[in-house]
């Protein structure tokens, strides 16, 4: 089915070569991140990699995510790997952890929110998850490692980081290298905290942002960081929000809308904030995910660049756009 839209797609866009005689212009459409859309990947199957993040190891992006294919043993639960060079075209390397129950939690467990790290000094990558049982109890983080970006990786160990409860993670790569886990402390709020040198364990509370926060993500942007996250409201979308500070440890900014409140962040949930460092512009990326609860396979993924400048930050309303990640420009397609 998704491989029949997939060739329709690609039918349409060489007709409309045909009947515009505009290559170049097929090429711009093809070229083009639709937010909301089914996102094809080399195989022309959806793009499985939800509440994921991405890293950059040299040229290449990976995206690492959950994979929900309807296909998977029940029993499991899988992280998809995808490697792409421009952002926009994305090519399946592997399900890179497919496991069962790694830590006894019984039925239903849940793997959620994959984030990658490279460790230069170790040269292992090293995965953070959220790790739980059927109903949200546990609250613990766990770890994974591999010799290879996409390799399979070998699950570690799980714990509650600084002995705090955590569910939804997030992932922070400041402009210095040093990696950030990002996490939701029910009882507390939004948590910022260091890892150690060997990425395995988490070292030390940067900051805590006491507002319940989940989908955390953070950018570093002309000299302020911004932290976006949503409202503790399931797989439902609420309004996303933002805050900044010139400091990681705070103090900061009051929580502000970063779209209509009305629209509910157009449906869609943070997972990271993408910042694409070009020879000419910077792009910031919000990137969310639509969730289907009953048909998570089938989740959206919604990926704007956001106006971002002197403490504000504004999601624009999901439109098609072209990215050209070597001058870092972003374009939304009239
Ligand atoms: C959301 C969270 C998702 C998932 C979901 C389960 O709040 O962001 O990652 O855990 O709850 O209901």
């Amino acid at each position: 089915m998704m491989k029949d839209l997939f060739k329709i797609s690609s039918l349409f866009f060489a007709a409309l070569m045909l009947l515009t005689g505009n290559h170049a212009l097929a090429q711009a459409l093809k070229d083009t991140i639709k937010p909301t859309e089914l996102w094809p990947d080399n195989n022309g199957k959806h793009v499985e990699a939800h509440g994921g993040g991405i890293i950059k190891v040299g040229k290449t992006y990976y995206w690492f995510g959950e994979d929900r294919s309807k296909d998977n043993d029940p029993e499991k639960r899988y992280v998809a790997c995808y490697a792409s060079k421009d952002l926009v075209h994305w090519t399946f390397r592997n399900q890179v952890i497919k496991t069962a129950d790694p830590d006894n939690l019984g039925k239903n467990f849940v793997l959620e929110r994959p984030k990658v790290f490279y460790n230069k000094k170790t040269k292992k990558y090293v995965m953070y998850m959220h790790i739980d049982d059927a109903s949200y109890k546990m609250a613990r983080v766990g770890v994974a490692i591999c010799d290879k970006v996409d390799g399979d990786y070998k699950y570690l160990k799980s714990f509650r980081p600084l002995n705090h409860e955590s569910r939804d993670i997030g992932q922070f790569i400041d402009d210095d290298g040093m990696p950030y886990l990002i996490f939701e402390d029910r009882p507390y709020g939004f948590r910022i905290a260091s890892l150690t040198d060997d990425y395995l364990g988490v070292d030390k509370e940067i900051c805590l942002i006491p507002k319940h926060m989940e989908g955390g993500a953070l950018v570093h942007y002309n000299g302020l960081y911004y932290a976006i996250g949503s409202s503790l409201t399931g797989w439902n979308a609420n309004p996303n929000k933002y805050a900044t500070a010139t400091s990681l440890s705070g103090p900061w900014s009051e929580f502000k809308d970063i779209a209509p409140p009305e629209a509910n962040t157009y449906g869609s949930q943070s997972t990271m904030i993408l910042k694409v460092v070009g020879d000419k512009s910077t792009t910031v990326i919000f990137m969310g995910d639509i969730w289907e609860p009953k048909t998570q396979w089938d989740s959206r993924y919604l990926w704007m660049p956001l106006q971002i400048g002197d403490g504000k930050l504004w999601l624009p309303k999901p439109q098609p756009w072209t990215l050209n990640v070597k001058t870092g420009e972003a374009k939304i397609v009239d």
